[in-house]
């Protein structure tokens, strides 16, 4: 629409203008922030971009290759991929407790985004060419929930990003700052991002990692992939995917019951599906799906997932349960 136009063409005057010809660099999360934020920056400098995407192997099925393929395909931006799921998977081997699983992943990430950003400003030389900006997909909520209406907290943040050492310190460049989420999926569209990325439901940073309540492995987190593509597969067959606020499908990976699957008894893993309706994720209450989409659910799950022999609905609204299980 016109105005979505004119929010892209003048964020893209203004990123010109505060970036000049200077390098600068995007990290990618598979988010619609960091995609949006990333696309925008490529339409207003182009090649001075280097977009880097951290594949911790806690993403959901199709989401790394939306990142690697589709995003670069609609941006034409250029990626540095960093495989580092073998390092996640180790750091959090044996690990159990949500909290520790939630802080070893942020640790292992500022280490592998560092290491990459040094690389891309080594790659880069120096000079007028030194890498100096980070993009960030601050958006206008989170400035306002900083405590800048002016977006002081980010201002002051200027070449020191929190969290990141003294010898890596960027200018950030945050061209959502001024809009909503709402906005920003239209900004999206406008610029050609994949609609699944564009329309991505809210997804915790830590991923996959807690919804397997117990210790998280590589089995495990397939198992999951597979029963979450399917949950959204079904959700977005039924139209329902912008009447939910999201579905969390969580595998409870240290309960086993019997089954009976196939030619025989089996002991396999439950799921949960958390399909819940919000404003704002700080309250929730359970989506009341329509049964026949819940047993295509199912059905499909017990019989295309082996290790599942038990699907169950969670009908607790938040306060008192959180829309995460961990
Ligand atoms: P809870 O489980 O607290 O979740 O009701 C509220 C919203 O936040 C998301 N969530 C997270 N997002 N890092 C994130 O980036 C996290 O550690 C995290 N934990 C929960 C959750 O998906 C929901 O939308």
């Amino acid at each position: 629409t016109w105005t979505m136009v004119n929010i892209v063409e003048e964020q893209v005057e203004r990123i010109r203008a505060q970036i000049g010809t200077k390098r600068v660099i995007c990290g990618l999360s598979g988010g619609v922030d960091s995609a949006v934020a990333g696309a925008l920056v490529q339409k207003a400098v182009g090649d001075q971009l280097t977009c880097v995407f951290v594949d911790h192997g806690l993403l959901r099925k199709g989401e790394a290759e939306q990142v690697e393929k589709d995003f670069v395909a609609a941006t034409g931006a250029t990626l540095k991929v960093v495989d580092a799921q073998e390092r996640f998977l180790k750091a959090l081997a044996g690990v159990t407790d949500p909290e520790t699983k939630r802080k070893i992943i942020g640790r292992e990430f500022i280490r592998v985004f560092e290491q990459a950003a040094r690389e891309v400003v080594a790659e880069a030389g120096d000079g007028d060419e030194a890498v100096e900006f980070l993009v960030q997909g601050t958006l206008y909520p989170d400035v306002v929930e900083s405590g800048g209406g002016t977006g002081t907290a980010n201002i002051k943040s200027h070449h020191n990003v929190g969290g990141l050492p003294d010898d890596l310190q960027f200018t950030l460049v945050e061209p959502l700052r001024e809009l909503f989420k709402d906005e920003v999926r239209k900004v999206g569209e406008e610029l050609g991002l994949p609609a699944e990325m564009v329309w991505r439901q809210p997804f915790p940073g830590p991923g996959l990692a807690i919804r397997i309540i117990g210790e998280v492995t590589a089995e495990r987190l397939a198992i999951l992939r597979e029963a979450d593509a399917i949950a959204r597969e079904e959700l977005t067959r039924a139209g329902l995917d912008r009447d939910i606020w999201q579905c969390p499908v969580v595998l409870l990976a240290d309960v086993r019951s019997v089954g009976v699957q196939g030619d025989g008894r089996t002991y396999g893993h439950p799921v949960v599906l958390r399909p819940v309706t919000s404003e704002d994720a700080m309250t929730a209450d359970w989506a009341r799906l329509p049964y026949e989409v819940l047993a295509t659910i199912s059905n499909r799950i017990t019989n295309e997932v082996r290790e599942i022999n038990r699907v169950t609905l969670d009908i607790t609204s938040k306060p008192p349960g959180t829309i995460e299980w961990e």
